[in-house]
């Protein structure tokens, strides 16, 4: 049997763990999010998760991927004799589920780019967003994009994901760093930071049932927990390396780049002559990138040319995103079944865009709210707590050797972080699958 693929570079298996936390998480849902649940209260429940679970949970993945050199339905069979191993497919299912929509969504995204290469953004927003989804196009555009997923991933680890998250991964800060320069020198950009900057933090308390879980799933969602994506990347790291810096990386770097998102996004939003009360009411769905960004560009001198940089520099992270998403699937049938990769690749890509057809093809986005909740509110979370589980009351020897590898010094950190597993993250998952559970 051929050797198992692995990073060529230290700084190669960052790049792609950022890479994938990266995404339209960042910039599609996470700002409807913020909208549809009550702004800034939501944010700071959010980047509470990000620290008491998503942290945890991260060197969870890792320490369970680097130490079985193995795809999650793999790693778990390795590890477990019983019906924990189960768990592993889980993570197959939610990644079918999250894949099929991502890339209708990120189709989307690409079609904005041309939008704008055509000085085309519409004064009438929703209309365009209206004719954009559904619909042939948006099957075509969904398939563009599955086939991009599919060239990069049929490469391979070193010549196909290392090699492109190389490329994409800075292109994707230096662009936004570029973009937030520029949307600092907008008329209202003053007035767009005063909105952004000032939380009102009233009704965390009058809405926790709603805003806990949703928060949850956002912090799955952008930091590609819960579906075995960091155990995957992780099991192609040699060396012993410091998990818990990495992690620090790679979750610092995901929520500065969802800040800076914001930075964009609301001196355009302000200075497109979009009002506050517009900004609130379409920014509770899927749409509203789309159609507020997308007006807003349209009244702004240059605004086809930004918003073509904008929408391009999306498509690059979303492409970032799914190569990592697939390659869960990708490494199950490689590992377990002894498919070759580009095989595997072509079968599980194409399948992926089949499954997820109905949804570009419906304009209702009835489909989409579907699969992203079935994804997010359920499946992400439920991986994530068995693994916590079982790694934090299970098998916490594994997790401890691990962690310790290429940590000099892990001390009590080591125990404060199965302790973390073992009560806060456990039962926060308990409460928010039990929400989620009765407001299903
Ligand atoms: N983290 C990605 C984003 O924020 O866009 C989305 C994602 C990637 C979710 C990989 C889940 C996953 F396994
Ligand atoms: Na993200």
């Amino acid at each position: 049997m051929a050797q198992r693929e692995s990073w060529a570079t230290r700084t190669g298996f960052i790049l792609a763990a950022v890479g994938s936390a990266v995404g339209l998480g960042n910039v599609w849902r996470f700002p409807y999010q913020v909208g549809e649940f009550g702004g800034a209260a939501f944010l700071v429940v959010y980047l509470a998760l990000i620290a008491v679970i998503g942290f945890p949970v991260i060197l969870v993945e890792f320490t369970v991927g680097r130490y079985t050199d193995r795809n999650p339905v793999g790693a778990l069979k390795q590890i477990g004799t019983s019906s924990w191993q189960r768990i592993g497919w889980v993570f197959i299912v939610a990644g079918f589920v999250i894949l099929s929509y991502y890339s209708v969504v990120a189709g989307w995204v690409l079609q904005y780019t041309v939008y704008g290469l055509q000085g085309n953004y519409a004064a009438d927003g929703a209309a365009q967003f209206g004719a954009t989804t559904g619909g042939m196009m948006s099957v075509l555009t969904h398939a563009i994009f599955m086939a991009a997923v599919i060239a990069v991933v049929g490469f391979g680890i070193r010549r196909g994901i290392e090699f492109s998250v190389k490329l994409m991964v800075p292109a994707i800060i230096i662009l936004l760093v570029g973009l937030a320069v520029y949307a600092g020198t907008l008329p209202s950009a003053g007035e767009a930071y005063a909105y952004y900057l000032s939380p009102d933090l009233s009704t965390i308390a009058e809405n926790w049932t709603s805003i806990l879980p949703a928060a949850a799933a956002q912090a799955f969602f952008t930091l590609s927990l819960g579906m075995g994506v960091m155990i995957t990347y992780a099991s192609y790291l040699g060396e012993d390396r410091n998990l818990a810096k990495d992690a620090v990386i790679i979750v610092g770097l995901d929520t500065a780049i969802a800040f800076t998102v914001g930075l964009v996004a609301f001196p355009v939003l302000f200075s497109g002559d979009l009002a506050v009360a517009d900004i609130v009411e379409i920014g509770d769905g899927p749409g509203f990138i789309f159609i507020a960004l997308s007006q807003a560009f349209s009244n702004i001198p240059l605004g086809s040319v930004f918003g073509a940089i904008f929408f391009g520099t999306v498509t690059i992270a979303a492409l970032s995103s799914a190569i990592s998403i697939m390659e869960v699937v990708v490494s199950y049938l490689i590992d377990e079944r002894g498919v070759d990769r580009v095989p595997a690749t072509l079968l599980i890509g194409t399948a992926i865009f089949l499954f997820g057809v109905p949804v570009a093809y419906d304009g209702s986005l009835s489909w989409l709210t579907v699969y992203d909740e079935l994804a997010n509110n359920i499946l992400l979370i439920l991986g994530a707590l068995l693994l916590s589980i079982y790694i934090g009351w299970v098998k916490t020897d594994i997790g401890l050797e691990e962690l310790g590898k290429g940590i000099r010094n892990l001390g009590g950190w080591g125990t404060a972080w199965i302790w973390a597993l073992r009560v806060p993250v456990v039962v926060t998952l308990v409460v928010i699958l039990g929400l989620n559970a009765i407001g299903a």
